[in-house]
């Protein structure tokens, strides 16, 4: 279960496993802030896709849109049923750890799991109406050609989870992302629970920059966990 560990050493945001929740598509606009990008008959891959509305917001908006993740291996009703639970794991998680957080945009905890409730919403049906947009497949080796898409998004996987992913992965699953990634790499958040920028990040922009991609870390319109306002951005 998800839990805070204030008073045992600790003062972090906790949660076990990886937490099967999403973001909306607004939530999406702010953290990986495509602004710059017309998403009409772009192809597009949010990888990891989760519980969140992001490919149906997308294809919403004329994009061709695909999200891939471990999780969609599991049935419609496990999904769901796996999914529900999560959301009620990771906003409990909050408790006595929300100091660690910027509430402009969520105006609380009950609002953030309004938020994260809509975009399950939106997974689930658009799973259901559309679901060879949904792909099972696991970091760091995906089922998708080479250029296969113009833009990859990724978020709240990569940094975030970096306790339990070591640099290997971290490294191995970018080159994945740009070798399907016929433009552009988006990932965000740089800083996992700890509070910490993932504390390899030039290592990883060197090694981004040798297999001749184009890496930049850029600050976005959105900032939920303090410190945590810039994505990664990887021009490939
Ligand atoms: C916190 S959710 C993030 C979902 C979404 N990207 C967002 O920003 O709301 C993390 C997701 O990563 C997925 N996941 C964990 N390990 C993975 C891997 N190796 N490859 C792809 N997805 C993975 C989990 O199933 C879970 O849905």
């Amino acid at each position: 279960m998800g839990r805070n560990e204030k008073g045992d050493g600790g003062d972090r945001y906790r949660i076990d496993d990886y937490a099967v929740i999403g973001r909306t598509y607004a939530e999406y606009e702010r953290t990986l802030d495509p602004s710059d990008v017309d998403l009409a008959g772009t192809r597009v891959l949010d990888c990891p896709g989760g519980a969140r509305g992001f490919t149906a917001g997308a294809v919403a908006r004329g994009a061709d849109a695909y999200a891939v993740d471990s999780v969609y291996a599991l049935s419609f009703p496990d999904l769901a049923a796996r999914a529900r639970a999560d959301l009620d794991r990771a906003v409990d998680a909050l408790d006595g750890v929300e100091h660690l957080y910027r509430w402009d945009y969520y105006d609380d905890p009950a609002d953030l799991a309004t938020h994260r409730r809509a975009a399950l919403a939106r997974l689930l049906a658009h799973r259901r109406a559309e679901p060879g947009r949904y792909v099972a497949g696991a970091l760091p080796e995906l089922p998708f050609p080479d250029d296969a898409v113009d833009l990859v998004c990724s978020a709240h996987l990569l940094f975030l989870y970096a306790d339990r992913f070591d640099h290997a992965f971290h490294a191995a699953a970018l080159r994945e992302l740009c070798r399907i990634a016929r433009e552009e790499v988006r990932v965000f958040p740089l800083h996992g629970f700890d509070g910490d920028r993932y504390d390899a990040l030039d290592d990883l922009l060197l090694e981004l920059e040798r297999a001749g991609h184009d890496p930049a870390v850029e600050s976005v319109p959105f900032e939920f966990q303090r410190g945590a306002d810039a994505q990664l951005r990887v021009r490939v």
